[in-house]
């Protein structure tokens, strides 16, 4: 059963390819290569021993797209990660990214209708939940506003889907992603941030490996028991091998309605200064870091209720915190080596 991979030479992607194929799955991957880079195609398969198909090109050029699936008609499904994912830039960009994300989605689905594939997987994201009322967050949690246009590209994504699978007959999962972070156990895959991250852990580790001099903590008066937010932070092994579940769950006829969401997170919640101890014990190092302003639409806390995927998927994320820093930091040793 071959699967269509958008965007799988990126972090979560090439991650869930290796977990496609150890499962038995053939993989052809589509990329860009905006935010990642050919070699990931190499290490996919040194640590599989298969090479995956792969082609690259961009996903909102619809001729293109269309002649690749016209090209693959022998495709069971696909899982949709390819989008462009920076916050802070998707408020300085926004067409950039409504184009980027939706134009993608929709020659997907477009290709999907016109030559018979089945299945969508989507890469959502906790970020439609906003700061909940409730914690945990459950599936049936209200969408609150967009805080980002990237944010609002998902909320959207999410009903262009539903509206779809009414009409052709498709069916599709969106995977709602928590925090994921750290890295394939070989070291060989893992996350590649574009210049200074945005995000947590790239920051943490980059300090640790003294490209960045230190890491600003953004706030620590916050209501909750240290100061700091708090995250629900998922590995993305965990995180992968749910994508796996979730196509079975499609090619298995087992789903209950033509469009399902599942949470993907652990169910904890870490502050960001537990993050930071996890780190230096998981290391042994030291983080230079200092308390500084809070981050503007950073929202306070936000932690999964995961009982539904659990149930329904047959999955539970396993890996500790102290898994994914330390799994964090070997890629970023052996990337900065390589
Ligand atoms: P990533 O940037 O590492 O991977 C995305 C890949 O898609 C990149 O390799 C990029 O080159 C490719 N791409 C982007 N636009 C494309 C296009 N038009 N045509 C072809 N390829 C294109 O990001 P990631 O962290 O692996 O995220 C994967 C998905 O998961 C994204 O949809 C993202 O929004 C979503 N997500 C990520 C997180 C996170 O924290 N990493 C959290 C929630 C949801
Ligand atoms: C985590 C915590 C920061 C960097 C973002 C997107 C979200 C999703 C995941 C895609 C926060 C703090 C961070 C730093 C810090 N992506 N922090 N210093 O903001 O929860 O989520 O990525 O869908 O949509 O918004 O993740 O890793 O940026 O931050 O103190 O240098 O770490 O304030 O509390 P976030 P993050």
């Amino acid at each position: 059963m071959k699967i269509l991979v958008t965007g799988g030479t990126g972090y979560i992607g090439s991650h869930t390819v290796v977990e496609l194929q150890h499962a038995g799955f053939d993989v052809v991957i589509v990329d860009a290569l905006f935010n990642s880079k050919e070699e990931v195609v190499d290490n996919i398969a040194k640590i599989t021993g298969i090479r995956p198909e792969f082609e690259v090109f961009d996903l909102t050029d619809r001729a293109k797209t269309d002649d690749f699936f016209r090209r693959h008609q022998d495709l069971v499904g696909i899982i949709h990660f390819a989008a462009h994912k920076a916050v802070g830039d998707s408020v300085q960009h926004p067409i950039k990214y409504y184009r980027n994300n939706l134009d993608s989605l929709m020659n997907i689905l477009e290709g999907m209708t016109t030559y018979g594939i089945p299945n969508l997987v989507f890469s959502s994201s906790c970020t439609v939940y906003g700061q909940a009322d409730q914690l945990p967050v459950s599936e049936s949690a209200p969408i609150k506003k967009a805080e980002s246009p990237y944010g609002n590209t998902k909320q959207i994504a999410e009903e262009i889907i539903s509206d779809t699978v009414h009409v052709n007959n498709i069916r599709a999962i969106a995977l709602r992603y928590f925090n994921p972070i750290g890295a394939h156990d070989s070291g060989l895959i893992g996350e590649l941030p574009n210049g200074v991250p945005d995000n947590l852990l790239p920051y943490i580790t980059q300090t640790a490996y003294g490209i960045r001099e230190q890491l600003k903590v953004f706030g620590d008066d916050y209501n909750t028991p240290d100061g700091t937010p708090i995250r629900d932070y998922i590995h993305v092994v965990d995180l992968a091998k749910a994508h796996v579940k979730a196509v079975q769950r499609m090619t298995d006829n087992t789903m209950k309605q033509a469009f399902e969401v599942f949470n993907l997170g652990t169910g904890n919640g870490y502050s960001v200064l537990e993050v930071i101890k996890a780190f230096e014990r998981a290391t042994g190092m030291t983080i230079n870091y200092k308390i500084v302003g809070r981050r503007e639409g950073d929202i306070e806390q936000i932690w999964a209720d995961p009982s539904y995927s659990n149930a329904e998927l047959g999955w539970k994320a396993e890996r500790t915190l102290d898994e994914m820093v330390a799994s964090a930091w070997k890629w970023e040793q052996h990337y900065r080596k390589e």
